[in-house]
């Protein structure tokens, strides 16, 4: 067995990994080892979630924030950007939309908006559901447990609150008036509520290393997640992180292919920031243990104000043009689109 095969079973099959053998792992640079790591992973991928691809629809509903995170064009300094927010009945079109193209997952997501009414949020959840047989995922932020637990009981089945790192001081240094352990209240909480829960991180925030990284990919492990989003940092110009560099796409690969070693179950996207690099390299996260693809449902011309970070590769949420584009991305390389609600396998098994 060559030394790098005998890692990728150390890690693949002990519960609880070295930090160091995930380290030797993120640190791989030759062609045959990579590709050693990303077909490792693309089998894991393969026995435990299976060849579909399971597709979201996301609809960006306001993008309001009370937050200041360094990295974000949404934060609340950035007088940039032209704040809007959807009604109702916007969402409610929007969310038809969604379910016409056949997708039957939506995600709501917005800013931290301070002037977000959870009754609101709750009756548009309870209609949805009432409506249509989908899932509905909530990614609003850091709100209270009765928050959460309102949410839940109208109707919402998943939220995703990603960590963005594990790391509490660089935590603090790139969300100021913000908690790590706040934060991480937020996600037990949603776990206790019965959420489908979803974490994740950006790689290449500064001040990050491949520890770091390694110990998110353990915290990922840790908490049991059903969901992981991992993404490249990209570089906004109305943030603080203005003048840095973008995260690496191969090493957001390698902590893909690792993640999906370690962890097993969990929907891995191939993010959006993923696809937003220049290239797009969603199509290498799918092979190397990603499973899920979001489209974008947000209705024009709110969508180019959802700026997250420059250069947003948003596919259109006009069915044909999508609907042709998914098909054609999993033909290409053995897989297929499956168009099925998409729990956790954990949580269709209990
Ligand atoms: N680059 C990459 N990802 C970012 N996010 C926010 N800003 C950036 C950026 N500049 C991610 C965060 C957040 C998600 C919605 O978008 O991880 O949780």
């Amino acid at each position: 067995m060559s030394k790098i095969d005998e890692i990728l079973s150390i890690v693949y099959s002990k519960y609880f990994p070295e930090q160091e053998d995930i380290i030797s792992l993120l640190s791989l640079k030759a062609e045959s080892e990579l590709e050693a790591l990303f077909n490792f992973a693309d089998k894991v991928r393969k026995e435990y979630v299976g060849d579909g691809i399971l597709i979201r629809g996301i609809i960006e509903f306001s993008n309001y924030c009370r937050n200041a995170c360094c990295y974000c064009g949404l934060n609340r300094k950035n007088s940039r950007i032209k704040r809007y927010r959807l009604s109702k009945h916007e969402i409610l079109n929007s969310v038809e939309q969604v379910v016409r193209a056949g997708i039957k997952t939506v995600v709501l997501q917005s800013g931290e908006d301070n002037d977000l009414n959870p009754d609101w949020l709750s009756e548009i959840i309870a209609e949805i559901k009432a409506k249509f047989t989908i899932a509905v995922t909530l990614s609003v932020g850091e709100r209270s447990y009765a928050e959460y637990r309102l949410w839940r009981e109208a109707g919402a089945d998943r939220y995703l609150l990603k960590i963005e790192t594990s790391d509490p001081e660089l935590y603090q240094t790139l969300h100021p008036g913000m908690s790590f352990e706040n934060r991480f209240r937020c996600i037990k909480q949603l776990k206790q509520l019965g959420y489908q829960t979803g974490s994740g991180n950006i790689i290449g925030l500064k001040g990050q290393t491949l520890e770091t990284i390694a110990n998110d990919i353990l915290f990922f492990k840790q908490e049991g997640l059903d969901m992981i989003g991992i993404g490249p940092f990209i570089s906004h110009p109305g943030t603080e992180l203005a003048n840095e560099i973008n995260g690496d796409a191969l090493l957001t690969l390698k902590t893909i292919a690792i993640t999906r070693i370690v962890t097993k179950y969990p929907n891995i996207p191939a993010t959006t920031a993923l696809g937003s690099l220049g290239h797009d390299y969603r199509i290498e996260g799918l092979k190397s243990g990603a499973n899920v693809l979001m489209l974008n449902f947000t209705p024009f011309p709110y969508r180019k104000y959802y700026e997250i970070y420059p250069g947003k590769r948003c596919v259109e949420g006009p069915v044909g043009a999508s609907g042709f584009w998914m098909e054609s991305l999993a033909n290409s390389i053995g897989r297929y689109i499956d168009y099925s609600i998409g729990d956790t396998i954990t949580i269709t098994r209990k």
